[in-house]
């Protein structure tokens, strides 16, 4: 029998590799593992990815299998989903994962200074009504949020099967004049059948729950990599 939503909730709580911050914490103090990751939930020194609306975190386990050595996070507001990823993660008896419940507007008191060295987004909302313009995970207060904890070098990556979400991420790209490291507008066709053995075509292969239902809807997929290191936002800019 399928378990139900409370069941699961009660679940996520007791499993070892989830955290739930209250909202006191992530609105005000900050959580208790914030700048911590790596000597109080991980054990060890290895570089951190935090992979932003995970859904059924299948970037995170999957990612985490091909690198041992590193240490990925989930993060999601959505109970049921977080249960998914957070228990294929126990089945495959993986202690590089884990996966954080809270809402990503809140993201700059869940990691210190330098503690991310990679944010992954993957099929986030592209929220196309001008008035949900703030929801949009890669807009100027999200970067801006995200500039907080990931390292000066660190990697933004975002696949996505939106075109409109894709422009919109490469308007704000250019508008701040941001690094590109990796931009393919197509990457099944344009990238990983010409580098079928490279590291970036194995990650890239890796299918999210969304990406399978954009794919069989004949969707392209997208892939765009760059950093935030000249990122400068000013007082009065709009912010999304
Ligand atoms: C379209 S789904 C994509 C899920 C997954 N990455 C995939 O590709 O299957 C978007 C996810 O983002 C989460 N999400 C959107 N906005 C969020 C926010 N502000 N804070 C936390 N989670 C958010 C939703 O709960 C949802 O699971």
């Amino acid at each position: 029998m399928s378990k139900g939503k409370l069941e699961k909730f009660a679940m996520i709580k007791a499993y070892k590799n989830c955290v739930e911050p209250t909202m006191e914490e992530v609105m005000k103090t900050g959580i208790h593992l914030k700048g911590k990751w790596n000597s109080e939930f991980f054990k060890n020194k290895n570089p951190i990815t935090v992979e932003l609306a995970c859904g059924g975190g299948e970037y995170t386990v999957g990612m985490a299998e091909m690198y041992p050595d590193r240490n990925f996070i989930g993060v999601d507001i959505k109970g049921n989903r977080i249960w998914k990823g957070a228990t294929k993660a126990i089945d495959k008896k993986l202690d590089n994962v884990g996966f954080l419940r809270t809402r990503i507007d809140f993201i700059a008191n869940c990691f210190a200074q330098n503690e991310v060295d990679e944010i992954w987004i993957t099929f986030p909302d592209p929220q196309k009504n001008k008035n949900r313009r703030r929801k949009r995970l890669t807009n100027k207060l999200f970067l801006a949020r995200y500039q907080q904890f990931l390292k000066t070098d660190g990697k933004m990556r975002l696949k996505s099967d939106s075109t409109f979400f894709y422009e919109f991420t490469k308007e704000i790209i250019l508008e701040k004049n941001l690094e590109i490291l990796f931009d393919c507008d197509d990457i099944y066709t344009k990238y990983i059948p010409q580098n079928p053995d490279s590291q970036l075509a194995k990650e890239l292969s890796i299918k999210t729950f969304y990406e399978n239902m954009w794919l069989e809807k004949g969707k392209t997929i997208k892939y765009i990599e760059y950093r935030l290191t000249n990122l400068k936002i000013k007082k009065d800019e709009r912010l999304f």
